[in-house]
């Protein structure tokens, strides 16, 4: 017997809040008049999915913010490098495993808005992150590293699409409907749909 179904699948990708930040902002942590305020404690996502990192920053009067860089912060190193970036404005600077992953959610930096997403988390990603910020004091080329630091933990991939068979009726058409989790601004999921016949067992 071998049934002939005429099979529509309908792909919905639409945000289903599954992603989880716990973005409660501390408090501003203030030096030399440069103060900035990050998440409240880590930050936990799950890998494959985004995080954002929420994040405002303020300066000393005579200075003019023109650009942000954000590092990872390896403590084994004690200082950040050039060789920690993962973003910045100049993608030639951005370490390549980051590079196209860190969104900047406002990139008008005179709004003092440091707020990122990461993209396509991978575990590695787990670690602190530190900011800097470049501009001018009276007028000469200048730059700040704040400190404080954001620490985010990436889990293993949990979650699981949602998927919905109805009865399937011999020479009918049906829709199967999968549902993705996250929202992310990053790559697409990678669907596959597989099909197992009833009476075999492969
Ligand atoms: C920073 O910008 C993002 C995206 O526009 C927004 O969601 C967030 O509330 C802003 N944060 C602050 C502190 O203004």
């Amino acid at each position: 017997m071998f049934a002939l179904f005429w099979t529509t699948v309908l792909f919905s990708l639409s945000g289903s809040n599954t992603y989880t930040v716990a973005s409660a902002l501390g408090r501003p942590s203030c030096s030399n008049g440069f103060c900035i305020t990050l998440n409240k404690g880590p930050i936990t996502a799950e890998a494959g999915f985004c995080v954002v990192l929420p994040c405002s920053f303020s300066t000393a009067d005579e200075f003019t913010p023109k650009n942000i860089v954000w590092f990872k912060f390896e403590s084994w190193k004690r200082k950040c490098r050039d060789s920690d970036i993962i973003f910045h404005t100049n993608p030639n600077k951005v370490q390549p495993e980051f590079l196209g992953r860190v969104l900047l959610l406002d990139p008008d930096v005179s709004q003092r808005n440091c707020s990122i997403m990461i993209n396509d988390l991978i575990t590695f990603d787990s670690g602190s992150y530190q900011l800097k910020v470049n501009g001018l004091q009276n007028g000469w080329t200048d730059g700040f590293m704040f400190t404080p630091k954001t620490t985010v933990f990436v889990k293993d991939l949990n979650q699981k699409p949602k998927v919905m068979i109805p009865p399937l009726t011999e020479g009918q058409q049906a829709t199967l409907t999968c549902t993705a989790p996250g929202f992310c601004s990053g790559s697409s999921p990678k669907i596959t749909w597989m099909w197992e016949r009833k009476d075999e067992i492969d």
